[in-house]
């Protein structure tokens, strides 16, 4: 039987005590959403505790790692109980000592039903509850009764799916601020963009910063992520021209929107010449990590050369930041864009930035270099194909032409692989390969 932590004195100081925090210390690196892998942690403690249920507790952690100065603050939701149901056990991170001499154990609660049923109805009411604070639109219908579920796909936070109608993201590292994800999709939806889903309620806490927790947006049921349908296209021999234009319009329509509703700057101080020197900079300490890369070298260095020399009057804007087939959905015959959070190990101010606009365009471009070179079969064709449709479809959305600048496309595009060869070095070796050829077809295409 579930004993509630209240029955048991009180429990507050059994959770957030030192063996909560050796739990936290071996649990928290095994997570998918875990930023810093790799790396000692030094310190681990509990910045904020709100109780959700007696046997249920918000917490914010904030966790320090050796040799990183900048601390990293985790939302959890743990329970804890005597027996806690058995479908929980494997979501179980140990036990701890009971106050009263039992022991518990401790559990990520965003799996359990109950609790993902009381995260919507508090959303749904609103308010506050200790630190928390929830808020949704005026106009918002959250329905009840909808079945929970935790998301499983490889993804940076944790999702719960509410009966295929909503979908409610929790953002795991939590940063002072509001999140671009929320920001972002809040302000597009309102100004009636329709190819972000609308957040309709979201939350926050007020301590021990201001930082956005959560957001509900309407869940499209049925919904195929592009790299989905990129990876089966590229395989079966099949063509991706028609999806890659519509995702091209998509782009295009999405960063006019953008241009619309966040203020755009004029590219004056962020001259080519400035942007090449920061991405001759990247090349260096890349080379420096990877000897792979040091033959492209000089070809890199003259591609950005080449782009130092000409002149660009697009303007910098706030843009998606992390584009790629895997934050796109195709559902009722078009495409939806997700996931407005940046490069999520970039701080927020970074995010938030306004950019060129090329860059998401060429996170796309790379994203189905990947996907033409995941079957067994090469298909560098298949990748072009995308990529002439991927910038016509863009340029039909009114703004900005991408192959009428092609300096200054090759250079971004080669700034991205190198920092894919980067990527792949320390993560993926195996990968590494994909990025590197793209360098070398850059470089040759110069
Ligand atoms: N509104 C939605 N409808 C259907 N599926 C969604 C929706 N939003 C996200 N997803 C799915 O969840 C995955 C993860 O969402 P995302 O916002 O990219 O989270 P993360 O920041 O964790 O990567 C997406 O790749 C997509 O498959
Ligand atoms: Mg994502």
């Amino acid at each position: 039987m579930t004993r509630p932590l209240a029955e048991l004195d009180d429990a507050r100081p059994a959770l957030l005590g030192s063996s909560l925090n050796d739990l936290l210390g071996r649990w928290l690196p095994r997570q998918r959403w875990y930023a810093d892998s790799g790396c000692r942690i030094t310190d681990i403690s509990v910045a904020a505790a709100t109780a959700l249920t007696p046997e249920c507790f918000h917490l914010l952690v904030r966790v320090n790692v050796a040799g990183e100065q900048d601390v990293n603050y985790y939302q959890l939701i743990l329970g804890a109980a005597v027996d806690p149901p058995p479908r929980l056990w494997k979501h179980a991170l140990g036990q701890v000592d009971g106050p009263s001499g039992g022991t518990l154990v401790v559990y990520d609660a965003v799996h359990d039903h109950r609790v993902a049923i009381l995260l919507l109805d508090r959303l749904r009411q609103g308010g506050a509850t200790g630190t928390l604070r929830f808020e949704s639109l005026p106009r918002a219908s959250v329905p009840t009764g909808l079945a929970p579920r935790v998301l499983d796909v490889e993804q940076t936070n944790t999702s719960i799916v509410y009966g295929d109608r909503l979908i409610l993201k929790l953002f795991r590292r939590v940063q002072r601020g509001v999140n671009p994800d929320l920001e972002v999709t809040a302000r597009l939806a309102r100004w009636g963009h329709t190819s972000v889903p609308e957040p309709t309620a979201w939350f926050f806490m007020t301590e021990p910063f201001l930082g956005t927790l959560g957001m509900v947006q309407p869940y499209l049921a049925g919904a195929t992520d592009g790299w989905e349908l990129a990876l089966h296209s590229a395989s079966t021999q099949g063509d991706f021209i028609k999806q890659a234009w519509g995702l091209g319009r998509t782009t295009g329509e999405l960063h006019a929107a953008l241009a619309q509703v966040f203020p755009t700057r004029s590219p004056a101080g962020h001259h080519p010449a400035r942007l090449a020197e920061e991405m001759m900079c990247r090349l260096k300490r890349t080379a420096d990590a990877v000897p792979a890369l040091r033959p492209h070298v000089p070809a890199i260095q003259g591609i950005f050369a080449d782009a130092a020399a000409t002149h660009s009057d697009l303007s910098l804007q706030r843009i998606h930041g992390d584009l790629h087939l895997g934050q796109v959905l195709w559902a009722d015959e078009g495409w939806h864009v997700v996931d407005f959070e940046g490069e999520p190990s970039q701080p927020l101010a970074e995010r938030r930035a306004d950019r060129s606009p090329i860059r998401d365009i060429v996170g796309m471009l790379r994203s189905f270099d990947y996907a033409a070179h995941m079957g067994p079969t090469p298909r560098p064709e298949w990748a072009d194909q995308c990529r002439t449709a991927f910038c016509s479809g863009y340029s039909g959305a009114g703004g900005f032409e991408p192959t009428g600048a092609p300096e200054l496309l090759r250079a971004y595009e080669a700034d991205r692989a190198v920092y894919e060869v980067l990527y792949e070095a320390t993560h993926r070796p195996d990968w590494m390969t994909v990025p590197l050829k793209a360098v070398a077809r850059l470089a040759d295409s110069r």
